[in-house]
């Protein structure tokens, strides 16, 4: 642990967006088995933004609750992670700031790498803490997921935002050192600045994320990481949540342990609920899975979760948290069970309206529709530029 002191994660919440399409939906649309979906990728629904939703006003809505509860005063930095920025210049962040009303004493900032930024963003924060344990640190990781219709990513779109407070001495989870780390040149998943849409070659994509499995263990190994079966549970970066499945097979055949089911389903089960109903939410999909666990698994107090962040390109890191004693009158449970129940169920007309809708790039007046019934929303385009308001 760094410092004589623990940092990490102090306060953890998650939105998501106003409409759901279920994968029955989807199914009886492209004909698939519906079976593949729920049974072969783990996937029940994925959650689809409104037209005046995306990752800043669900950002802002994961963030509201930590900030009314913890006050704003303490934070000083805010760090952004998102693969589906909505500006090449601007931090997503700044919006953020300026909806929740932060002090303007604070330093703001977005980070990239596929679906590993959160995590860079987590440990980053744990370095600013560590200088400064009065500080805090809002972690926000937030993305709208998009493949081209028909594709086979399809399947495993999805939006979330996942906002952390971390600090000293934090009443959910400790952030243990040391890290395993794993980084190789690999094009497996992208998006060109030029689409919405990414790229991915998805076979590759799980051949790519199980050899990070393998950097990241063997990193942490060489530097005296915790064994395997210290751990009670493990969260995975979940693009589909029996991904989370395949990697901790791919974990346990690698350090030589028999991969019985019933044992996996035991490490990643818990991890998966949020997942399988949001789809994925790149950056947010692995806290997603801690959300999922700690509302979710009976008392994990002192014990030990490994946690695996995998970004397509290929960046990867492996390491430890430990709960802490009390986390529970924390936790924001019956919030995260509202924010993905409360979802309108959309046809796949309204999906692929929206799916296929992008703003004029003319730089005039562009007012959005109001949809969602959520706290901020995007209320239009002018002069080229994105105006956030509260609903
Ligand atoms: N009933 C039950 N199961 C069925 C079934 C049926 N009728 N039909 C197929 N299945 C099973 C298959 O056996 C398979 O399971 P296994 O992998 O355990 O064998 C599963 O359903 C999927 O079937 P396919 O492999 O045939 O599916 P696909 O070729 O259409 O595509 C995919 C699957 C590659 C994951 C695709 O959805 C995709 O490209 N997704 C986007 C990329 C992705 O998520 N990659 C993951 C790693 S990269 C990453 O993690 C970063 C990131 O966030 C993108």
């Amino acid at each position: 642990m760094p410092g004589d002191f623990a940092i990490g994660i102090h306060d953890l919440s998650v939105a998501t967006t106003q409409y759901v399409l279920t994968h029955d939906t989807l199914a009886a649309h492209n004909g698939t088995d519906a079976a593949k979906y729920h049974r072969g990728i783990g996937q029940r629904s994925m959650s689809v933004a409104a037209a005046d939703e995306d990752i800043v006003t669900m950002a802002a809505t994961a963030a509201a609750p930590l900030v009314a509860r913890h006050g704003g005063d303490r934070i000083r930095t805010i760090v952004f992670a998102t693969e589906t920025s909505v500006d090449q210049a601007k931090a997503a962040g700044i919006h953020v700031h300026s909806l929740l009303g932060l002090p303007s004493a604070t330093r703001v900032v977005e980070l990239k790498q596929a679906c590993y930024g959160g995590t860079a963003g987590l440990q980053f924060a744990v370095g600013l803490v560590h200088r400064d344990p009065s500080q805090q640190v809002l972690v926000i990781a937030s993305d709208v997921s998009k493949y081209e219709l028909d594709s086979p990513g399809e399947a495993t779109q999805g939006a979330a935002a996942v906002a952390m407070l971390v600090g000293a001495e934090p009443a959910l989870v400790r952030i243990e050192d040391p890290s395993g780390m794993f980084t190789a040149d690999i094009m497996d998943f992208w998006r060109p600045n030029y689409r919405t849409t990414a790229l991915v070659d998805g076979h590759e994509s799980i051949s790519a994320y199980l050899q990070a499995v393998e950097g990241v263990w063997k990193d942490y190994a060489e530097r005296d990481g915790r064994t395997l079966d210290e751990f009670s549970a493990f969260c995975y970066h979940q693009p589909f949540t029996k991904m989370a499945h395949k990697a901790h097979r791919h974990l346990l055949r690698h350090c030589g342990y028999d991969a019985d089911e019933g044992e996996i389903a035991r490490a990643v089960g818990r991890t998966t609920a949020y997942n399988a109903e949001v789809g994925n939410s790149y950056t947010a999909s692995m806290y997603l899975g801690l959300a999922a666990l700690l509302d979710h698994a009976d008392d994990l107090t002192g014990q030990t979760v490994g946690f695996l962040s995998y970004g397509s390109g290929s960046v990867a890191e492996f390491f430890a948290g430990t709960v802490v004693p009390g986390y529970r009158a924390h936790l924001r449970s019956a919030a995260h069970r509202d924010a993905i129940g409360r979802r309108q169920d959309i046809d796949y007309a309204k999906y692929r309206e929206i799916h296929e809708y992008s703003f004029p790039a003319d730089g005039k007046d562009h007012p959005v529709p109001r949809e969602t019934t959520g706290p901020y929303r995007l209320a239009g385009l002018s002069g080229h530029k994105r105006i956030y308001e509260p609903r």
